[in-house]
């Protein structure tokens, strides 16, 4: 596959780029977190996969509003990276055959995208500072606040569902 590589002139450009970046990210994670959701066993870890859902739609929402007043239009730029950390998560998923194993191993995929995404937001909202889009770093700062507070509440899920999985036959 050939790629075309854009022009990034200027900062602007570079973050108009990972804000477009990050867009198609949070499709991806519209696409798969309702999958994840489903296959998980633990009430408490569906609840907060589909309670994360919810907020994903906001994010997007948010990332196209910012994406519209900079660039006129909110338009996805394909990140490969969360594309294949799902299906990777698919993957790995599908090969526990223990509830409490399956939740595990989806508690720690769930948290990749996690991390994943606070790196991302905390970059783009570094550069919004830097190029003195206030309204945006507010934006983009809820939008960290919540990723991080998804992956608190699946570290503590994680502390109960974890020794339930070394107990898995
Ligand atoms: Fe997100």
């Amino acid at each position: 596959m050939k790629l075309v590589i854009e022009k990034l002139p200027d900062l602007r450009a570079l973050y108009i780029k990972q804000l477009r970046s990050l867009l198609s990210a949070e499709e991806e994670i519209l696409r798969g977190l309702p999958i994840l959701a489903e296959l998980a066993t633990d009430t408490q870890l569906k609840q907060a996969l589909e309670s994360h859902l919810k907020e994903t739609e906001i994010q997007a929402q948010r990332l196209r509003g910012i994406l519209t007043q900079i660039a006129g239009e909110a338009q996805p730029l394909t990140s490969r990276a969360v594309m294949a950390l799902i299906d990777e998560a698919e993957d790995m998923v599908q090969g526990c055959s223990h509830d409490a194993v399956r939740d595990a191993a989806l508690i720690a995929s769930a948290q990749r995208i996690e991390h994943y995404e606070i790196a991302a937001y905390g970059a783009v909202g570094h550069f919004a500072r830097v190029l003195g889009r206030e309204s945006d770093v507010g934006a983009l700062g809820q939008t960290i606040d919540e990723e991080e507070h998804a992956d608190r509440l699946l570290t503590s899920v994680a502390a109960r569902v974890n020794p339930a999985a070394k107990k898995a036959a």
